[in-house]
């Protein structure tokens, strides 16, 4: 399947629970308590490690990266970091940086979904650049974040990592589809989990960064096509795995490579 059929055929496909920031609830000690037989309440901080910001600035740093894609603008502070390369794209439907900043290159700010952004770049004349980084932060729904990783592999230049944000909830809630906490995970854990089972050839690092974690994916394949000819598949085996099993063994997810 080449990429600009997958996009067209399953972008967008999955319902968006994203409720941007406004409605998680104050009381958020009550709510944990509320949802514990749901998803646990054992709040399970990581380990001090360097911050996810600390993680991905060494790595834009780095002489191997010219080539940046971050899906998850917001304010613009981590793409910002990329300023020094030869190409840093950062996509976001509902961007909040200052005006102006972004306009120029290295940067090509695209104010849209992943979804919309990845089709559009696969079709017609297809994609007139690669990819040596990408940070993937956007909607925290597996699916979205899963379709994210899918994009960015299918323009992965040879040594690319991708970088996935928001992959060690602290507590179950927090890793809940609905946003219902002021920090929220979603269920973007699931990721890590179905590459390990789907894609045994890529290397998924998990690392305690600050505050949520990091899976850092590397040995990608651009022409590597499993994921998006098993996409129902992978979807149906990550959201049939469970929260409180992952919180379980969360520390053993982390040992493992
Ligand atoms: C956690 S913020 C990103 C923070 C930023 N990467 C940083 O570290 O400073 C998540 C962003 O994802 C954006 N977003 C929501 N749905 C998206 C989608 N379908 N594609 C790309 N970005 C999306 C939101 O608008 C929000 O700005």
């Amino acid at each position: 399947m080449h990429a600009a059929e997958f996009f067209s055929t399953y972008g967008n496909s999955s319902a968006a629970p994203w409720s941007g920031n406004s409605n998680y609830v104050a009381n958020e000690a009550a709510l944990f308590a509320a949802l514990h037989d749901l998803y646990g309440d054992a709040h399970r901080p990581l380990r001090p490690m360097p911050s996810y910001k600390e993680e991905l600035t060494s790595r834009l740093l780095s002489e191997r990266v010219r080539t940046y894609l971050e899906t998850g603008v917001n304010t613009g502070e981590s793409l910002m970091l990329g300023r020094d390369l030869a190409l840093a794209i950062g996509v976001d439907p509902a961007p909040k940086v200052p005006p102006g900043i972004f306009d120029k290159p290295p940067f090509r700010l695209v104010a849209k979904p992943s979804d919309d952004f990845f089709l559009e770049t696969f079709s017609g004349d297809g994609p007139d650049f690669t990819l040596d980084l990408a940070f993937i932060d956007g909607l925290h729904v597996f699916e979205y974040a899963l379709r994210d990783v899918i994009g960015c592999e299918a323009l992965a230049a040879p040594g690319c990592e991708v970088l996935v944000h928001d992959v060690l909830p602290r507590r179950g809630a927090e890793a809940a589809r609905h946003r219902f906490s002021r920090a929220w995970t979603g269920d973007v854990w699931r990721v890590p989990m179905v590459l390990r089972h789907f894609r045994p050839d890529l290397t998924v690092r998990l690392s305690e960064s600050a505050p949520t974690g990091l899976a850092v994916i590397s040995g990608l394949d651009s022409r590597n096509t499993v994921l998006m000819e098993q996409y129902d598949e992978v979807v149906a085996y990550g959201l049939g795995l469970s929260i409180l099993d992952f919180m379980q063994d969360r520390d053993a997810h982390v040992a493992a490579v």
